[in-house]
């Protein structure tokens, strides 16, 4: 089956005067996702930092790039099949890392684990989920699994994270390094709206032994004091490049840095010996007035292409974004919003139909402009206008 089979399968459904239950445009699926969530979930998911020119950026960085189909290439048969850092995907596309999935629907992290199981995608597990490392690593089956990590301030909360990680499957550490402190959100403060300092999103660090070391009543117990120990940990405090050796030595997979903006951070990202980054602005949740994400793309690949591998995100909505991405040098991509409308929606069905309409609108566009696998697209695939 090809990805874009989905196309066929909605049209033949159609003789039956079914309708796709869900639309299959994303940025109608956000619309839809709107009307079933309330402001506090839909404002965290949606929204971005201060004014959210980065999230405008984002989107906008993708319309100045233009596909220059090509023809007769015999393009019919095609292969997306990539791999990245041993991990091989029948696609370049991720799951990126979204924490507190449950506040859009109950089932969270764990439908996602299981759509991406079903899909044979990897799934990136968010240190914020609202769901163990255990029970994800439990849905997500035979999956291919990352595990995404906030540094914690207290060495040995890292540690056990790390190896209880490790133990569960997941292959490869994603560090995330632009959420040391959450960003001014107005969306979320005007709203009062923070799921974590109600237990949300910290099932990680609440089921972890070394964190509950620390206290003097369990978090099911005592939340508050859960809680106000969970702040410290998370939020406040940056990190130095001359720690990450600290993650080397406790983690003996593949480390991957999320958060790279900057040509000189991937230069020292490369020179850390850090296995591959992530181009991402984490969304235009955290600085708000930033450089879109796609924009520093072409540059970072000038910089380090070919030292590590580069994996992009930040306003992917369609099948050409991805495309464009590729083309501009990124091995893979990550989705994160639209498989959470689609969450929202309907639980793991709603994350399938959200990747597998992206993944088709991918195959076509794709073939449609002349190419066969994603090693194909090269910069000339693109032009700016
Ligand atoms: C609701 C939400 C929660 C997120 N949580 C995390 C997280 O826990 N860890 C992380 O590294 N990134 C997190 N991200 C950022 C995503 O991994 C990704 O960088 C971002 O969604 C890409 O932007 P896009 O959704 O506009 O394509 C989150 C994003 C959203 C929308």
């Amino acid at each position: 089956m090809t990805f874009g089979s989905y196309q066929s399968e909605i049209y033949l459904q159609g003789l039956a005067e079914q309708t796709p239950v869900f639309t299959t445009d994303g940025a109608a699926l956000e619309d839809a996702a709107r009307e079933r969530l309330g402001p506090g979930p839909y404002g965290y998911v949606a929204g971005g930092a201060g004014a959210e020119s980065t999230v405008r950026a984002n989107r906008d960085a993708f319309e100045r790039w233009r596909i220059v189909p090509r023809m007769l290439t015999d393009a019919t048969k095609r292969d997306h099949t990539t791999t990245v850092l041993g991990t091989t995907m029948p696609a370049p596309v991720l799951f990126a890392p979204v924490g507190v999935q449950s506040i859009v629907h109950e089932d969270g992290e764990l439908a996602t684990a299981r759509a991406a199981a079903e899909l044979g995608l990897t799934m990136i597990l968010s240190n914020a989920s609202s769901h163990t490392i255990e029970d994800v690593a439990e849905s997500n089956g035979d999956g291919s699994r990352w595990f995404q990590l906030y540094w914690p301030n207290e060495n040995d909360v890292t540690i056990s994270i790390l190896a209880r990680a490790k133990a569960a499957g997941y292959t490869t550490l994603v560090v995330t390094l632009d959420t040391w402190t959450l960003a001014w959100r107005t969306r979320d403060l005007d709203q009062a709206y923070l799921p974590f300092i109600r237990g949300v999103g910290t099932a990680i660090p609440f089921s972890d032994p070394a964190f509950r070391a620390g206290l003097e009543k369990s978090p099911e117990e005592d939340l508050t004091s859960a809680v106000l120990r969970w702040i410290p940990m998370f939020t406040g405090t940056d990190k130095r490049w001359d720690q990450l050796p600290f993650l080397r030595e406790h983690w003996d997979g593949p480390i991957v840095l999320k958060g790279i903006q900057h040509t000189d951070d991937a230069r020292r990202a490369c020179d850390a010996g850090m296995d591959g980054i992530v181009v991402s602005n984490h969304g235009g949740r955290q600085v708000d007035g930033a450089i879109a994400s796609l924009e520093v793309l072409p540059e970072i690949v000038a910089a380090v292409g070919g030292r590590t591998e580069i994996l992009f995100d930040s306003g992917i909505r369609t099948g050409a974004d991805i495309l464009k991405a590729l083309a501009l040098g990124a091995r893979a991509v990550l989705i994160g919003r639209p498989y959470v409308y689609g969450l929202a929606l309907a639980g793991q069905d709603g994350v399938r139909h959200a990747m597998r309409s992206l993944l088709a609108d991918f195959d076509l566009t794709l073939g449609l402009s002349g190419h066969r696998t994603p090693a194909d697209l090269t910069p000339d695939t693109l032009r700016r206008t």
